[in-house]
């Protein structure tokens, strides 16, 4: 087939490494997408091309201008990591290349070029329904422990600020480094603060290791509850947590138990084509990001200028398995209902159920 006639999108994802089941989610959710889609769209055939960067933005940034000097890529997506994304977003810029966020979460990332659209969420748009939450259901006190880069510094600040508001104490904030950390002593420092409950964010695929030091220096029977958004208690690693996990309260955007048939036939069709893995989060966000890279090509019937795809974006509006979602046409955010959900062993499976909702909660880091 000629050149002309196929669309290039290029998908930069950590496939080895720390961040490595993101890039598996990610890629596994994208060749689902365009296996129930097809592969011709106005015309056009759609080419996936996945580089693993194994999440090292300088890795990043080459193979994204690789692919936009050498492949002549019409879109660029995935970016599993905050630093991934905002090393990208200038290239993105100066080539007229969308690019679609599909992981990365912090706020600021969208403000970085005209050319980004996200479809994962905002840690500020996951963390302040926790915060309504927690005062109300008996915690009055808090401690914080964040990965220390962008979403983890996002989701305390927006956390810790509505406490505050909500007249919960906010006792301490601690940050761990992102790279390979060691939570036990930041763990035993909260086991002497004794808060009412730890709040946490972590990146996907740390979860665990948080929730067996937690269990195992026995911070749940020192009454200190764990709560966090939905990162922790991850669906890619949830099942293999153990019981220490129930009644563990997040909040986030996704849960593979979401009772929707739309959402119902997404984990079935994923877990059939991945060996039985459950998506995640990240998974949706890949998922929902190849849906609106194709309505952008049908709706531009397969033009593909830059600027004309990302105007097309804008806007979009539709059922993902996680809820109804839509990109706001001013931020190029994703706009979403926010989840609170409980920890719950279901058919002797864990499982994030969902027992209140927020609805179209836009990222309140951008409401200044
Ligand atoms: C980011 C990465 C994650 O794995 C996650 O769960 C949330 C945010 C990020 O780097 O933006």
């Amino acid at each position: 087939m000629a050149q002309d006639n196929v669309f290039k999108i290029g998908l930069v994802l950590p496939m080895t490494g720390q961040q490595a089941t993101t890039g598996r989610q990610i890629e596994a959710a994208a060749r689902l997408y365009m296996a129930q889609n097809g592969d011709t769209v106005a015309g056009k055939k759609v080419q996936l091309i996945v580089k693993d960067d194994t999440s090292l933005p300088d890795q990043t940034r080459r193979l994204a201008q690789e692919l936009i000097v050498n492949d002549k890529v019409n879109v660029l997506a995935g970016m599993g990591i905050t630093p991934s994304a905002l090393a990208v977003a200038p290239l993105a810029t100066q080539s007229k290349t969308p690019l679609v966020v599909m992981a990365a979460a912090t706020s600021s990332i969208t403000e970085a070029s005209p050319f980004v659209v996200r479809t994962s969420f905002t840690l500020p748009q996951a963390s302040v329904a926790l915060a309504d939450w927690a005062p109300k259901n008996g915690i009055k006190t808090v401690v914080s422990l964040v990965s220390d880069y962008g979403p983890g510094i996002d989701a305390e600040k927006f956390f810790n600020a509505r406490m505050v508001n909500n007249g919960g104490k906010v006792i301490e904030a601690l940050r761990v480094p992102m790279r390979n950390p060691d939570f036990a002593p930041f763990l035993q420092k909260v086991r002497d603060l004794k808060p009412d409950a730890l709040f946490v964010f972590v990146p996907s695929g740390a979860g665990a290791a948080v929730m067996k030091q937690f269990s195992e220096r026995g911070m749940d029977k020192a009454g200190i509850k764990l709560i966090g958004t939905g990162d922790v208690t991850d669906d890619d690693q949830l099942n293999d947590m153990g019981d220490g996990v129930l009644g563990v309260v997040t909040s986030h955007h996704y849960s593979a138990a979401h009772p929707s048939e739309l959402n119902k036939k997404f984990v079935d069709a994923f877990q059939k084509a991945n060996k039985n893995l459950r998506p995640n989060f990240m998974a949706v966000g890949g998922y929902d990001g190849m849906r609106v890279i194709y309505e952008a090509l049908r709706s531009t019937k397969g033009a593909g200028g830059g600027e004309a795809l990302v105007a097309a974006m804008k806007g979009q509006i539709f059922e993902s398995p996680r809820g109804k979602i839509y990109i706001d046409a001013q931020t190029r955010d994703v706009v979403q209902d926010i989840y609170l959900r409980k920890v719950e062993k279901k058919d002797g499976q864990l499982f994030n159920v969902e027992f209140d909702v927020i609805k179209d909660v836009k990222d309140p880091g951008k409401a200044k």
